[in-house]
């Protein structure tokens, strides 16, 4: 896909990551939806600074909680911009909860946010394409595909969200190419620090943890690619195996 002039949208694009994501793509060229939950101060110096780079940029609210008004940004992007050419599936939650502390509220938190909102957004952007062509990028987590003992709701919402990108990308298919990106150790938690990060990296062959910039440069080219479909591009530095 030519990235200059597109509209992606990015999920959770406000803050961490998700900023990264939208800063990534408007230096590439693209205009972006910039989608928040809670960080409405946030998602404006994001707009700001997308602008500042010299694209377009348009803040959408919509609590994941409801899978409707989860949907319903896909709508209010097209009114915006007429059309959306990727959707970027990066809000998140994470609680790193065992087992015998799982209640059903969280469960029910995980997947509504993390699994069943990047489903109906996925199926709305697919229906508002069609007969362009589309990239649809999930940010899943290396755990999804080995799982480790503890965070299992979050764990098992990334599982889904791998195995939703590889169902997607036959359903979809040809017009929308439906990819992921597992990240490993890229930012501390909220409210944790470097030595989350140093406590990890003897788990980590290359013995670095990575930046955001290495999932910009891990999502610009799923997005530029025309012939990768159904794929997990691990950016972990190995921690994955
Ligand atoms: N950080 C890492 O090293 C790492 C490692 C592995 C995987 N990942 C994955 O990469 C992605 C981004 O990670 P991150 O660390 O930047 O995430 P983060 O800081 O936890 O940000 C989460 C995002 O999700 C949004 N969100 C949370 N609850 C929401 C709700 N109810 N409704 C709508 N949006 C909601 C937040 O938006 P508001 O603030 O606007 O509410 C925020 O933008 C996530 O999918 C994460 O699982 C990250």
């Amino acid at each position: 896909m030519e990235l200059a002039g597109a509209v992606v949208i990015v999920t959770g694009g406000a803050v961490r990551l998700g900023k990264a994501m939208v800063l990534g793509l408007a230096r590439a060229g693209a205009r972006v939806v910039v989608h928040y939950g809670h960080s409405a101060d946030a998602a404006r110096q994001t707009v700001a600074e997308v602008e500042h780079i010299g694209s377009e940029a348009y803040a959408i609210q919509a609590d994941f909680m409801d899978a409707s008004a989860a949907q319903s940004v896909i709508a209010r992007a097209v009114e915006h911009f007429g059309h959306v050419d990727a959707l970027v599936n990066s809000a998140s939650i994470y609680e790193p909860v065992g087992v015998a502390e799982t209640t059903e509220d969280l469960w029910d938190r995980h997947f509504a946010i993390n699994l069943k909102a990047p489903f109906f957004l996925c199926q709305a952007f697919a229906a508002q394409l069609g007969d362009r062509r589309g990239h649809i990028v999930n940010i899943a987590d290396w755990r999804g595909t080995r799982p480790t003992a503890s965070r299992v709701a979050y764990t098992l919402t990334k599982a889904g969200l791998v195995a939703m990108t590889q169902s997607l990308a036959q359903a979809l298919a040809p017009n929308v190419q439906v990819n992921a990106i597992a990240p490993g150790v890229i930012l501390p938690p909220p409210g944790q620090g470097e030595e989350f990060v140093a406590r990890l990296l003897p788990s980590i062959p290359l013995r670095h943890s990575g930046s955001p910039a290495d999932i910009v440069a891990a999502l610009l080219y799923l997005l530029r690619t025309t012939f990768v479909t159904g794929e997990v591009l691990y950016v972990t530095g190995g921690q994955h195996l």
